[in-house]
């Protein structure tokens, strides 16, 4: 029997995350001694807040070094219920959290104990690359809704209207967006709540992982917030990755009904136990303690994501606008295409383009193909204001270059 033979139908459905694939790419160029400017990073380069650190050597000298609760902690979960009511004025009590080791932890579970095979779940373009693989490893349809740059990248009324099924389980809704940085205002919110008020059937998962990283006076509010009377079927998805620079803590929760949070609970019990004490109580922190690191990054960030977007602008083939929230930049490359480079090689898709950045001008970043919607890149500005300034001229140069 050849060795792929031996692995499930399940694990062929699906493919390794862009994202991940382009860090390693990345690491095997600079261990061949390349000089690589990396912008595919989905991760704020700052360091963890000293707080949060010690929050977890004092967990670990305390001895809670051991299992917890498939939930999380009792102590954990009541901060998150608080949290949601400090920032998002969601009403939540800890019976109605559940803490998984990341939001894609909670995600993946969430589908896993809801999709039925063939269940539907609209997902809408750009999206995250993990949602579409995500729902088809646990049996379920993605249900793709393209977005338009003119519409900002945002699923309106219309067309969520028109991809509600009798099968449709789920609308995944991701505000602040990874790729685009689209932030969905309250009135675009209640919108969207008066077509999911036609059909009850249809669950939310509203991913707001980037909820600190909001720019230009642009509010982040949560959809159950905008749309309460959807609490009842919807999972909010958060977590301490982004806004306190913990990805490596790995640590997100989940927040809804306790018929879907004690199901995610029960799985966790039979997958991975329960997230980290460590982490969990250095979450408490997080989560509880002071809020000048979400505040101070999302400064960091504002700034650099202007700094790129203006070192961009005016470069041939590429078009820009500055960000509204995450750390992404989602430029066109539409004026790229059909250019043919140095080498001889001719541009066909944003594929091309980001293999000529990374091996004629050294810079790496992501093709919007992956992301669902092409020719545009994704640009990550969570790296420093000199890799930002060095990576933008690479690429201006690189442009220059085409004919
Ligand atoms: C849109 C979105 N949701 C969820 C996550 C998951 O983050 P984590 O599992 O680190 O909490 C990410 C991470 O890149 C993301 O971009």
């Amino acid at each position: 029997m050849a060795r792929t033979e031996f692995l499930a139908e399940r694990i062929n459905r699906i493919k390794p995350s862009p994202s991940m694939a382009a860090k390693a790419l990345v690491d095997k160029l600079r261990a061949e001694g390349r000089d690589i400017i990396d912008f595919t990073i989905g991760e704020p380069d700052l360091n963890t807040p000293t707080h949060v650190v010690e929050a977890a050597i004092d967990a670990m000298h305390r001895g809670e070094t051991k299992y917890t609760g498939s939930s999380g902690t009792p102590a954990l979960r009541k901060t998150i219920a608080e949290k949601l009511h400090r920032d998002n004025g969601l009403e939540y009590g800890a019976e109605n959290i559940v803490v998984g080791s990341g939001g894609k932890h909670v995600i993946f579970h969430a589908l896993a104990v809801s999709l039925n095979r063939g269940d539907e779940v609209i997902i809408h373009a750009p999206y995250w690359v993990s949602y579409p693989d995500m729902v088809v490893v646990n049996d379920g349809v993605p249900v793709i809704v393209s977005g338009t740059e003119q519409q900002g990248f945002k699923l309106t009324p219309e067309s969520l209207e028109a991809a509600i099924t009798p099968r449709t389980k789920w609308l995944i809704l991701n505000t602040p967006n990874n790729p685009t940085g689209a932030v969905y205002t309250e009135a675009e919110l209640v919108a969207l709540g008066e077509v999911l008020e036609r059909h009850p059937h249809v669950w939310v998962m509203s991913d707001e992982i980037y909820e600190h990283f909001v720019y230009a006076g642009v509010r982040h509010v949560s959809p159950v917030k905008a749309i309460p009377s959807i609490k009842d079927r919807s999972l909010v998805i958060s977590g301490a990755s982004k806004g306190y620079s913990m990805t490596g803590f790995r640590l997100g929760f989940g927040a809804g009904p306790t018929s879907l949070v004690n199901a995610i609970s029960k799985l966790v019990s039979q997958t991975t136990t329960c997230p980290s004490s460590i982490s969990q109580a250095a979450a408490i922190a997080a989560f509880g303690g002071s809020q000048d690191a979400p505040r101070e990054a999302a400064k960091v960030f504002e700034a650099r994501g202007k700094l790129m977007a203006e070192l961009l602008e005016g470069v041939p083939g590429i078009s820009v606008k500055a960000p509204r929230g995450a750390f992404y930049l989602y430029p066109c490359v539409a004026g790229l295409i059909g250019k043919t480079t140095p080498d001889g090689q001719a541009l066909n898709s944003d594929l091309d383009v980001v293999k000529y950045f990374t091996e004629y001008a050294g810079v790496a970043t992501l093709d919007g193909s992956a992301y669902g919607v092409a020719p545009y890149l994704r640009l990550s500005f969570a790296t420093s204001e000199e890799s930002i300034r060095e990576g933008c001229k690479r690429i201006a140069q690189a442009c220059n270059e085409l004919r």
